[in-house]
């Protein structure tokens, strides 16, 4: 009996000793003191013994239990300081890594330059006006006096919807809108966007316009030619050449067309100005009269001009872009330049 208990005694310490981990020392425990364990039996065989062996194999027994516990204990807080180790090792934070870039997106050129043009216009004393991009016939072609038979409305240039709905091909329906909601004194500034039936190297179905126009009493051409020559200084640099040339356009008399000076060459000739050193960049005119009626301005009272201008087209010489196309690609190696 002595022997077996000095065998289980030596048998236990080194498998505490050997347990890797918690659950593996609590069944060595299992093994040794349990219900069915080794020195529960020992324990239970006892009342067989002898008086004389009882006191000794009791003692032996204390002993043993008394050492297993200690031993356990220890090895039990070894195991947990490991495992505390273990976590925070593998928990560690370098606080000293250098932290990762949040992306950040940047702003459309064609966004870039409109909201130049609106800043611009702003300082002017003009508003910002919207309207839809699914445009009755009546804003978008009858009141801004573009009669039934008007070669805009051809059937290769618009998108219609029904018989009396379009995707508007222009922001001048803007004009009509903002006129029937408000009586002059009126300034607005009108971006957004237009469709037309229209797609190859220079052209998108899908571009932008912005809109301007301005009514009120004793509105005179002179004005018209003042503003936009000082945008155009404002927008292009100061000292821009800029230059009217006679045009034609159903919702203005008279009508003009606007030049600057090639932003490439400066003026000399180039490939972007055909040689010509002049660059066409907008529309305008004195609003017609045609068009006040259908609005119920009295002609006689007010007078107005309004311009418009391609968004894409002006962002193409502002940033010198050399392909149309590169707009509408959402290549993110293109947008990031901006
Ligand atoms: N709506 C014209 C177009 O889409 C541009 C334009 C020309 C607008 C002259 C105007 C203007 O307001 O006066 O081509």
């Amino acid at each position: 009996m002595k022997e077996r208990i000095q065998r289980l005694q030596d048998e236990a310490l080194s498998a505490l000793q050997q347990s890797a981990d918690l659950k593996d020392l609590q069944n060595v425990r299992v093994r040794i003191l349990g219900k069915k364990g080794e020195l529960t039996e020992i324990m239970k065989g006892m009342r067989d013994l002898s008086p004389e062996e009882r006191p000794l194999v009791g003692s032996l027994v204390n002993t043993l239990k008394d050492e297993f516990e200690a031993a356990f204990t220890e090895r039990q807080n070894a195991l947990q300081q490991e495992a505390i180790s273990a976590r925070l090792e593998s928990e560690k934070i370098d606080v000293t890594l250098p932290g990762r870039k949040q992306i950040t997106g940047s702003l459309h050129p064609v966004t870039l330059v409109t909201n130049e043009i609106v800043d611009i216009f702003s300082r002017l004393g003009f508003s910002v006006e919207e309207g839809p991009e699914i445009e009755q016939d009546f804003y978008n072609f009858e009141a801004l006096n573009i009669p039934k038979d008007h070669p805009a409305r051809d059937m290769q240039d618009t998108f219609y919807i029904s018989e009396d709905l379009v995707l508007r091909t222009h922001t001048s329906p803007v004009q009509i809108r903002t006129m029937l909601k408000n009586k002059p004194p009126v300034r607005v500034i009108a971006p957004g966007t237009v469709y037309r039936r229209d797609s190859d190297l220079t052209h998108s179905p899908m571009f932008h316009q912005i809109e301007g126009f301005l009514v009120d009493k004793h509105v005179t051409f002179g004005d018209l030619k003042g503003i936009l020559t000082h945008f155009l200084n404002e927008f292009f640099g100061e000292g821009l050449g800029v230059r009217f040339r006679p045009s034609f356009f159903p919702f203005t008399e008279p009508s003009a067309e606007v030049d600057i000076a090639c932003v490439i060459c400066g003026g000399k000739g180039c490939r972007v100005c055909k040689s010509t050193g002049w660059l066409e960049i907008l529309g305008c005119g004195m609003i017609d009269p045609a068009v006040f009626n259908s609005v119920d301005y009295d002609p006689a009272e007010f007078s107005g001009f309004a311009f418009g201008m391609g968004l894409e087209r002006i962002a193409m010489l502002k940033y010198t872009v050399n392909d149309f196309r590169l707009f509408f690609e959402n290549d993110l190696r293109f947008l990031k330049q901006f």
